[in-house]
């Protein structure tokens, strides 16, 4: 009776998307994907990553979902920017979606899935479109204005995750931080950077590099950038100073994020962000936030094989700037909320080894919980060894 209702809350399309996003998961949960063994292959190359076991299987095909839903969202937020909430006949398409999508990665995910080759025999063309009815039944206006606002997305994020995946967001800790913790958690990196470090300009000193190594929807990201945003005014406004902050939101205000839901909002929401500062990216010049679909915990030490080419360029490309990020820019500061948690179904050696650190001392009280295994340890420790050690050796 309500499926012609029209949708104004946040978190009610949320709701719809989950519900359709679980089917999809349930009807490609009894396939097997042997269409997808290249793209399979290619994510966890680009991810630094292995979907082994039952876990890694469930990471896959959750990720997958995800693009195709997450693709589809922002494909439409997109194109509502193109239509007046007041043209109620203009109608959306998710199979024009590929065409929207600005991140390239994101976008040649959606283009290697969505084909009728492959969605076809998964039995997905149909939940697609129950998706796109949804989008086209909100009511443009209400939910835009709700959207925008500074805390929307929480409640557009949160209560997908919770009715598509609640396994899989526990395990990888996927809970929104509380925009009171990251506002102070910024003003003091802020001030630590003026007051200890002679940094006058904080933030927005271009020699900073910040990194929040698993940027969720981009909230720390977004902080970071309105606080430099301040200090910029306060150094007297002049049209310079909405430059320099997307130059700063290109070049120097990094994050990484292993799931394609919350990578999408971040970029959604950083190029909101710019585009209401007055400054926003240009889609025909290539600009977009540094904002990397990666996993934080691998890839810092060695260098890639890159003799191992992947499928596709733009998979290669998100891929090799996010190792540029872990290897060789000198970051300054990180910062952001990391999961609390044991999960150990992807981990590739690498990422193990981090608490390995930690392991030495006999000092140490007898471990509680999750002990050392705790994931929050190997973030801890990756952000140390980048900032102390790797600041030692260039001091050296
Ligand atoms: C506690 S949440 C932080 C959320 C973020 N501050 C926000 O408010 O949206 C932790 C985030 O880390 C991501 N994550 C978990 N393991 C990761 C990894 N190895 N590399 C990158 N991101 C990871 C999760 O997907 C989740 O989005």
């Amino acid at each position: 009776m309500l499926s012609a209702a029209p949708l104004a809350a946040p978190e009610d399309v949320a709701w719809f998307l989950a519900s359709y996003a679980r089917d999809a998961k349930a009807r490609i949960e009894e396939s097997d994907l042997p269409a997808l063994t290249v793209v399979r292959e290619a994510l966890e190359e680009a991810l630094g990553i292995r979907f082994e076991g039952e876990k890694g299987e469930h990471f896959f095909r959750s990720t997958l979902v995800q693009t195709l839903f997450y693709g589809i969202f922002s494909a439409w937020v997109l194109w509502s920017q193109d239509h007046s909430p007041d043209d109620r006949a203009a109608r959306f398409d998710w199979k024009g979606s590929a065409w929207s999508l600005q991140v390239p990665v994101i976008r040649a995910l959606f283009e290697q899935v969505a084909t009728p080759g492959k969605l076809e025999p998964l039995r997905l063309v149909e939940v697609l479109d129950w998706a796109a009815a949804a989008l086209n039944r909100v009511d443009r206006a209400a939910f835009f204005s709700r959207f925008e606002e500074t805390h929307a997305v929480q409640y557009f994020y949160e209560p997908f995750l919770e009715a598509f995946d609640p396994e899989l967001r526990k395990e990888l800790g996927v809970w929104y931080t509380p925009p009171e913790v990251v506002q102070y958690m910024v003003a003091r990196v802020d001030t630590v950077l003026r007051e200890e470090l002679d940094i006058a300009d904080g933030l927005a000193d271009p020699r900073v590099y910040v990194l929040d190594p698993c940027c969720g929807t981009g909230t720390y990201l977004l902080e970071v950038l309105e606080r430099i945003a301040l200090t910029l005014d306060e150094r007297g406004g002049d049209a310079l100073n909405t430059d320099d902050l997307k130059r700063a939101a290109m070049t120097r205000v990094f994050g990484f994020e292993i799931m394609p839901a919350p990578f999408v909002i971040a970029h959604l929401q950083l190029g909101l962000f710019l585009q209401h500062a007055g400054a926003p990216f240009s889609e025909t010049a290539g600009e977009r936030a540094a904002v990397y679909l990666t996993n934080a915990l691998t890839g810092w030490e060695k260098p890639h094989d890159h003799a191992h080419r992947l499928p596709f360029p733009e998979l290669e490309d998100e891929r090799d700037a996010a190792e540029k990020v872990k290897r060789d820019l000198p970051i300054v500061v990180i910062l952001g909320n990391p999961p609390y948690n044991g999960y150990a179904g992807m981990a590739v050696a690498e990422e193990r080894g981090l608490s390995d650190a930690y392991r030495t001392t006999t000092r140490a009280p007898a471990p509680q919980g999750q002990g050392l295994n705790d994931l929050y340890v190997r973030f801890f420790r990756m952000a140390e060894r980048r900032i102390v050690e790797a600041a030692q050796h260039s001091a050296e």
